[in-house]
């Protein structure tokens, strides 16, 4: 495989321009994507290796990135351990949800090579497309993020479900936890044997949680999941949203990127997480603005990170389905046109 900027970033060394990539490259903003989703729902998407091959592929091939990653979704691998998964009306659904230690004692175990095969199979036909011109990530949900999801029964406002169960059955929600990192690890591992050459573990939901809980409910679970599917020259990124209280634990955390969000400052994030790479952290609502702010905002960030070799550019967030293409282009234009000083 040809050393890759994005993998070299992600293992802090040195190489020629800042990669980027951003979370939800291939998504509704993008009319390549809409028209797939014309024809198909996103969980028969989600089940054709084929399709899963070529959305992956439309934001490499239209705006250059430097990594590719995996078209699934973080929500599917809850479907084999008892949930039913749906995206029919707006946000996801998960049925019926889990509320009592009883519930939790029900969920059950699979091998993820045999019920996660059409993702793996997605995997092997990426790769056979990609013909190593950029590396494939692939990923998961947090124990917590997911556990999140199956407690809440969906996205949710207040999370509640997930605050109540947590602090009143503790013993539960760790028995949960547990088994959604030995799940989570062991898919990823799998991922890897298949072929990504890069793993994110998505903690999108951690931040609703104090520095104390957060140490409690989520961060071990986390190293339980980056221990298992540890393996040589694969990196490990964390997305956490809403990072900045947290970063004096993820300092600690065995992992080589932390992605940040927009609210937390790089600086800061350089000089806490000193020795592991970031990835981030571009407001994703900037997308929104005029050329000079996509350009401006998106150099105060290239600016700060200009000596650092383990800087990969991205946002601090997903991108949101109405934003224009043209910005997403200019982005990385100015991404990649910028020198380095390091
Ligand atoms: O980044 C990528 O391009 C890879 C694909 C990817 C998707 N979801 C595709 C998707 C990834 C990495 C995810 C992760 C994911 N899924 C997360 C973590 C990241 C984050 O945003 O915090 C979460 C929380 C989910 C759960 C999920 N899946 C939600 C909340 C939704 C609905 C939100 C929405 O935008 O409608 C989904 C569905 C989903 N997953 C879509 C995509 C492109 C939209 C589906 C469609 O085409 O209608």
């Amino acid at each position: 495989m040809p050393d890759f900027d994005f993998i070299q970033a992600a293992q802090g060394r040195p190489h020629d321009r800042v990669p980027i990539w951003i979370m939800r490259q291939a998504g509704r903003y993008l009319p390549e994507y809409r028209a797939v989703r014309g024809k198909v729902s996103f969980a028969e998407l989600c089940e054709s290796p084929d399709l899963i091959a070529e959305v992956t592929h439309q934001p490499i091939n239209i705006f250059g990135f430097d990594a590719a990653i995996l078209f699934s979704d973080i929500l599917l691998p809850l479907e084999p351990m008892g949930q039913k998964v749906s995206y029919d009306n707006g946000g996801p659904r998960l049925t019926p949800p889990v509320r009592t230690p009883e519930d939790v004692a029900g969920l059950k175990s699979f091998d993820p090579a045999e019920k996660m095969g059409h993702v793996l199979s997605g995997i092997r036909a990426i790769k056979d497309r990609l013909d190593d011109i950029v590396p494939l990530i692939g990923f998961c949900g947090s124990p917590f993020t997911l556990a999140s999801y199956m407690v809440e029964g969906g996205g949710s406002a207040h999370f509640t479900e997930i605050k109540r169960f947590i602090y009143n059955h503790p013993k539960a929600a760790k028995t949960l936890l547990s088994r959604l990192a030995e799940m989570t690890g062991e898919y990823l591992k799998e991922q890897i044997k298949t072929g990504v050459d890069c793993v994110q573990l998505f903690d999108s939901w951690g931040g609703i949680l104090s520095v104390d809980s957060y140490r409690e409910f989520s961060l071990p679970y986390i190293k339980t999941v980056f221990d298992i599917c540890r393996t040589e020259n694969i990196p490990r990124i964390l997305y956490l949203n809403g990072t900045r209280p947290y970063l004096p634990l993820l300092a600690e955390l065995d992992c080589e990127v932390i992605s940040i969000d927009w609210r937390t400052d790089l600086a800061e994030a350089f000089s806490i997480l000193d020795g592991k790479s970031i990835q981030g952290n571009l407001d994703p609502q900037i997308l929104f603005g005029t050329a000079e702010l996509v350009e401006r905002e998106a150099s105060k960030i290239l600016e700060a990170s200009a000596d650092k070799d383990g800087f990969i550019f991205n946002l601090g967030h997903g991108i949101l389905p109405a934003t224009p293409v043209e910005n997403v282009r200019r982005l990385v234009n100015t991404v990649h046109s910028f020198a380095r000083t390091s």
